[in-house]
């Protein structure tokens, strides 16, 4: 097995001005290359903060992050956004949608971000994608033209699109009725097996923590 994250003792505190929220202190952690693993806890327990902080969204307090025998931590912007573009999707809590783009667009933002053309391959499965997440007669409909469980579903397409090492979702069904909870999660599986992509979920969810191989109680 090939180890793809490890954390080493990681804290993370959140300053403010009124106060300084510890989060947790001395995370340790390793996650192979293929797992799924559930990130579950009580809301405010630090499940955003802990994949901010594992995908290098956000830096611990202390403590070292390897992402595929790469320290990222300790990078620079450029090089954290450079790494996360080729490495990562994330599907949020709360999607963020480009709102002047359409749905098809907004799915392509990956591969627009790397270089200015899009090729047909790439096209043809991004507008699947948004098929097999039940988007078919959305596809040119601009995010205030979607519904919120819509958008969520179009911004899981965004993430998954380049076939990213690692996906990390942030309660990805969490505004989804079950039937259209199930076509994400069928799609993230797929993933997982079709390309061994690791997938880190933090969720309330019992039917997304037993589907996964592990899970990490915060
Ligand atoms: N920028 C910030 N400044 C100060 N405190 C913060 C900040 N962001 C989060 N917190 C606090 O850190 C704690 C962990 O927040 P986090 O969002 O990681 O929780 P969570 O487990 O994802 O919760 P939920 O299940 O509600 O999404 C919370 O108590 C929150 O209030
Ligand atoms: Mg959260």
């Amino acid at each position: 097995m090939t180890e793809i994250i490890k954390a080493i003792n990681i804290n993370k505190i959140y300053k403010t001005i009124v106060d300084e929220v510890c989060v947790f202190e001395n995370i340790n952690l390793s996650i192979n290359r293929g797992e799924a693993v559930a990130i579950v806890g009580e809301s405010g327990r630090g499940k955003t903060t802990l994949l901010n902080i594992l995908s290098g969204l956000d830096k611990p307090t202390q403590g070292e992050v390897i992402f595929n025998n790469i320290r990222i931590d300790n990078l620079s912007e450029e090089e954290i956004s450079d790494f996360r573009n080729n490495n990562i999707g994330f599907i949020f809590q709360h999607h963020y949608l480009l709102n002047d783009f359409n749905a098809l667009e907004n799915v392509l933002i990956p591969f627009k971000i790397r270089e200015n053309r899009t090729d047909k391959n790439i096209l043809n499965y991004a507008k699947e994608l948004l098929e097999r997440v039940g988007l078919k007669d959305r596809i040119y409909h601009y995010p205030d033209q979607l519904s919120g469980g819509e958008r969520q579903r179009v911004a899981v397409a965004r993430a998954i699109v380049h076939k990213p090492l690692v996906i990390f979702a942030d309660e990805p069904t969490g505004s989804l009725d079950r039937k259209n909870a199930e076509k994400v999660e069928n799609i993230l599986w797929e993933l997982k097996k079709d390309f061994n992509i690791t997938l880190i979920i933090a969720t309330h969810s019992k039917e997304i923590a037993s589907m996964c191989d592990r899970k990490i109680e915060m």
